[in-house]
């Protein structure tokens, strides 16, 4: 952002951290919900869910913009319950793995050198191999391998989830994991991306041919339409695997993605929470796609070499900090965003996960040379 903007990111920063104050004294070692309840998070009763790992992200965070040793202490004290949790198999059978372990394990173990970490993210990431599945060479999202709903299907979310596949490689030398990355994101940009730009929500293949069969929405408003999360998810995403392959391919995905979420934005810059939905549909804003896209532009402009991205990020935040952040009601970061309009869960409410890049995206404006954890790069 422009330096006359300086101000407003301070104060954005300031009060996020008072936001997490607070909240780590209602939640401290354990975890809030998936979204607010009438703009309150409540506590969730166990270390389950995909999100969980969102929080002590934020507390990451609030070490990173702060040095201050007392958040490293709570975030480090998260470590042992997703240890406890991947290695008791707590509610493991989920591609989500990646945003998990990413966030509660690989991060401290960059920061600390911590084995416990080290070893709960790479037994993460040898489950996350089981769930490919050939010949699609896919990694199949939801539900055990059982489960014929969900048998061949996958999302466009598990592009951030890669990124442990591309870490665990790294860290071992063994390039199982990251060629069951390379593959799943290949599939991705030839099928759950659509010629238009747009994405598909979820996509699924014949478990047993490897064909790639349909799109489908979940939380979407129609198979066809582009659920704008699920484009956030892809600019980011498709940039991530973009960094971690060197594959223009993905890059050229990514910004594709991009200038599709980009042309349905409304006046303010914040999307519906569908793309179908513009400026006096009466819909909802989700203002978690729009934190997620700001990661997403700002890696994409800096492997473009096109500041027009980074320039159409930071007004997107500008109009986060200016309408969407912490507020007297509620004890979200940010308001505002949906997590599953179809089944009425999370609609207008503050999201763990729009939180987390909200802060992300303050961190990333104003520490320059931040660099992000789904990147296998030192602090
Ligand atoms: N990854 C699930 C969601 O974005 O709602």
């Amino acid at each position: 952002m422009t330096s006359t903007d300086v101000r407003p990111l301070r104060g954005a920063v300031a009060a996020a951290l008072r936001t997490i104050d607070a909240n780590l004294t209602e939640f401290g070692a354990g975890y809030p919900g998936d979204t607010t309840v009438g703009q309150r998070y409540r506590p969730r009763g166990a270390n389950v869910g995909w999100t969980t790992s969102f929080w002590p992200g934020m507390v990451w965070l609030a070490y990173e913009l702060t040095g201050d040793e007392t958040y490293r202490r709570q975030a480090e004290a998260h470590v042992a319950g997703f240890a406890g949790r991947i290695h008791g198999r707590v509610d493991i059978d989920t591609h989500d793995l990646g945003f998990l372990y990413t966030l509660s394990c690989v991060v401290p173990w960059r920061h600390t050198g911590d084995e416990t970490a080290r070893a709960a993210a790479l037994a993460a990431a040898d489950h996350l191999l089981t769930r490919v599945l050939e010949p699609a060479g896919i990694i199949q999202a939801w539900g055990d391998l059982d489960n014929a709903g969900q048998r061949g299907r996958t999302i466009i979310d598990s592009l951030m989830n890669t990124p442990l596949l591309f870490w665990a490689t790294r860290v071992t030398g063994d390039v199982r994991y990251a060629d069951a990355a390379r593959r799943h994101a290949e599939q991705l940009r030839l099928h759950i991306l659509r010629p238009d730009g747009t994405t598909f929500h979820t996509f699924y293949w014949d478990a047993v041919t490897g064909a790639p069969l349909r799109g489908e929405t979940e939380q979407g408003s129609a198979d066809d339409s582009c659920w704008a999360r699920g484009q956030a998810w892809g600019i980011y995403g498709f940039t991530l695997n973009y960094r971690h392959t060197g594959d223009p391919a993905l890059l050229d995905a990514a910004r594709r993605c991009a200038d599709r979420f980009l042309s349905r934005l409304p006046a303010d810059h914040v999307p519906y929470w569908d793309l179908v939905f513009g400026d006096g549909s009466g819909e909802e804003r989700d203002s978690s796609a729009a934190a997620i896209a700001f990661g997403g532009l700002h890696e994409l402009a800096a492997a473009l070499g096109d500041e027009s991205y980074a320039a159409a990020a930071d007004r997107i935040l500008a109009s986060l900090i200016a309408a969407y952040g912490a507020g007297a009601d509620s004890n979200a970061l940010l308001r505002h965003g949906v997590y599953d309009k179809p089944k009425g869960v999370g609609v207008d409410e503050g999201t763990l996960w729009g939180d987390y890049f909200y802060l992300e995206a303050l961190t990333r404006a104003t520490r320059p040379g931040w660099t992000a954890p789904w990147l296998n790069e030192e602090h």
